[in-house]
């Protein structure tokens, strides 16, 4: 069994962590959601302005190509055949609007000036996707592009080293056998420069490598994420994947540099690159998780060459995410320990006194009566401290009267037994020698009256001594009564009447002291009895009662019935003078009495006829106001006895 402080204890936590821990999964749940939603909503709508930015590139390239095809100098110049002038016209452009890439052909898309390397030309570029759309269409085109090596080479050996990267192993990128890239993404502008009749004389194309070049991913940063760093990484990147590769990003490695060659996530691989969908929602980028979005990049000829990504670190929504359940842990924690305390305060104060309350009655069940516990609080606890009190009280009461009778009965049966027993043999040995005296005095009396001596004085001490003789073997009687010696005539007897009678032998006694008497009298069963041997106990008990009431008195007499025990209830009871405590053990011995005239064997006959009946007494008694004498005798109604 548990105890009550460990339950309350127990109760109280449990109550505070099921609470504790609701509101933290909830609130850590909806938090978490909707901290996580919001990035991950910012992240897609972060893609389409990263999505403008790179369009906004590929729109300008367009229109620095477009517009210096439509430049009268380089019409003029190419209608005229001069060379020299459109190398210097060409050149001056890719480096005014610094183009990685500017170079013309003829209307057959052969080589005319070639402004990175002047020296190569003549070669033809129709397998250009984008040359053969501004052939067909008239009109001015851009797009990202891949461009083999072997063409990146007739530009500058710089833009082939710029567009060479060796694979770098990235955690869940797809499986493959490739080790390296060679060729490399261009945003790429065509437009065809046409006489003044309209007739296409030859296209100009230019354009950037983005390989390595970080314009457009830093300004994706730059405008949409601030620039913003976390614990020194950023929160915000962008990425332009080659196929799937990364060749212009800001996100780093773990040595702190571009993350190029680093390759794509498998998963988002298949999205992306093979079913051409866009991917938002969280993704492995390099060595962390980002909530990212990613697009295809398509070229001219809508075929996926690479992807626009951007991405925000989760890092920071983790940590807040972390110090939220953080947070409403020591909330709980906090709780659980001003729930101990509490429940150990308001344990404490219920079980103390209840402890001391159980220890009280142990003590007291063990028979320490002087046990009282101290009433602390006007509580239903401090209720059940008085009202222990007050039971203690009262048993203790009860049980210093029950003592001290219970003590008496004990005293006088060992004593009586004692006393009873050398009385009777002092009676059997008085009895003859008295008898013999008395048939002598008889004796000499009936000579002294034949011899006619008999004078007044002679007889009168002759009577004397017979009047003695007697009262002695009446004393010797009582002894042997008292010391049951003398074997009681059983017989069917009702004890009211038995009463009656003894009342009747002493009513000139009661009439005298002018004693008011109450009779009490229970309808009684017959039992087996001597009845002359209790009509003198009730007699010696009735006149012990008027001498003790010197004025007037009052003597109350009842007898019941107390049938679950089968008894019979005689209770005698006056408004005397009471027994003194140091006289109330020897009332019942032979030869005590406090009376001058007394002979002392009145209780003590009473007694040992008691005792002869199997019946007890008991005396209850107050010095000042009176005395009531007990007697219970079993309902025998069995002759055998
Ligand atoms: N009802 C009583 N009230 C007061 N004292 C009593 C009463 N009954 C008995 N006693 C005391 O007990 C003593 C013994 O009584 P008992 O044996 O009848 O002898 P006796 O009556 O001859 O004195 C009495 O002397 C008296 O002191
Ligand atoms: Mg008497």
């Amino acid at each position: 069994m548990k105890s009550l402080r460990t339950k309350i204890i127990v109760s109280f936590v449990i109550i505070v962590v099921i609470t504790g821990a609701t509101a933290t999964v909830v609130g850590v749940h909806l938090i978490g959601e909707r901290i996580i939603k919001q990035a991950q909503e910012k992240v897609g709508t972060d893609l389409n302005s990263a999505r403008e930015i790179y369009l906004n590139e590929v729109n300008s390239i367009k229109t620095i190509v477009r517009l210096t095809a439509e430049r009268f100098y380089i019409k003029d110049s190419l209608i005229k055949n001069d060379i020299v002038k459109l190398n210097s016209e060409i050149a001056a452009v890719r480096q005014n609007e610094n183009l990685d890439v500017l170079t013309l052909t003829d209307n057959a898309g052969r080589v005319i000036v070639r402004s990175r390397n002047p020296a190569l030309t003549g070669d033809s570029q129709d397998q250009c996707a984008l040359v053969q759309k501004v052939l067909s269409e008239k009109t001015a085109f851009a797009s990202a592009e891949i461009i083999s090596a072997k063409e990146l080479s007739k530009e500058s050996a710089d833009l082939v080293e710029r567009a060479y990267f060796k694979f770098v192993y990235t955690p869940r990128a797809k499986p493959t056998e490739k080790t390296e890239e060679t060729a490399g993404m261009m945003i790429k502008a065509a437009a065809p420069v046409a006489d003044y009749n309209g007739n296409v004389l030859g296209i100009l194309y230019g354009g950037n490598l983005i390989n390595r070049n970080y314009k457009i991913v830093d300004k994706v940063k730059e405008t949409v994420f601030r620039g913003q760093v976390y614990n020194g990484k950023e929160i915000g990147t962008a990425t332009i994947f080659q196929n799937d590769h990364r060749i212009s990003t800001n996100v780093h490695t773990r040595e702190n540099e571009r993350a190029i060659g680093t390759r794509l996530a498998a998963d988002v691989y298949d999205r992306v690159l093979v079913q051409g969908q866009p991917w938002i929602e969280r993704a492995f980028v390099v060595n962390d998780w980002y909530f990212t979005a990613y697009e295809p990049i398509k070229n001219i000829n809508g075929r996926i060459i690479g992807i626009l990504y951007v991405g925000l670190l989760e890092d920071k929504f983790i940590d807040m995410e972390r110090e939220t359940v953080w947070f409403f842990l020591s909330i709980t924690i906090i709780g659980i320990i001003t729930a101990l305390g509490l429940a150990y305060f308001l344990a404490n104060s219920i079980t103390r006194p209840l402890r001391n309350l159980a220890q009280a009655a142990h003590k007291f069940a063990e028979g320490d009566l002087g046990q009282k516990v101290a009433v602390e609080s006007g509580d239903e606890i401090g209720e059940v401290g008085n009202a222990f009190n007050l039971m203690v009280t009262s048993i203790k009461e009860r049980d210093d009267k029950l003592k001290q009778q219970t003590q008496q009965v004990v005293f006088r049966s060992d004593r009586l037994a004692m006393i009873g027993q050398l009385a009777a043999g002092v009676a059997h040995e008085i009895n003859n020698p008295l008898a013999g005296i008395r048939t002598y005095v008889k004796l000499i009396n009936k000579e002294i009256g034949e011899m006619g001596i008999a004078d007044g004085d002679f007889q009168k001490y002759l009577n004397l001594m017979d009047r003695e003789t007697l009262r002695c073997s009446e004393v010797v009687r009582n002894l042997l009564n008292f010391a049951r010696q003398t074997e009681p005539r059983l017989q069917m007897i009702d004890v009211n009447s038995v009463i009656k009678e003894a009342l009747a032998f002493t009513e000139h006694q009661v009439i005298l002291q002018d004693i008011k008497v109450e009779k009490n009298f229970s309808p009684l069963p017959q039992i087996l009895a001597d009845f002359s041997q209790l009509q003198q106990v009730f007699m010696n008990i009735i006149i012990n009662a008027c001498d003790a009431m010197t004025t007037k008195g009052h003597l109350s007499l009842s007898t019941h019935w107390l049938k679950t025990a089968d008894l019979l209830e005689i209770i005698i009871q006056d408004t005397g003078s009471g027994i003194p405590a140091d006289i109330l053990p020897h009332i019942f011995e032979p030869f005590f009495t406090t009376k001058k005239k007394g002979t002392g064997l009145g209780l003590s006959v009473v007694y040992g006829i008691i005792t002869q009946h199997k019946g007890t007494i008991a005396v209850d008694t107050t010095v000042g106001v009176g005395t009531t004498f007990v007697v219970k005798l079993p309902v025998n109604r069995d002759k055998a006895d």
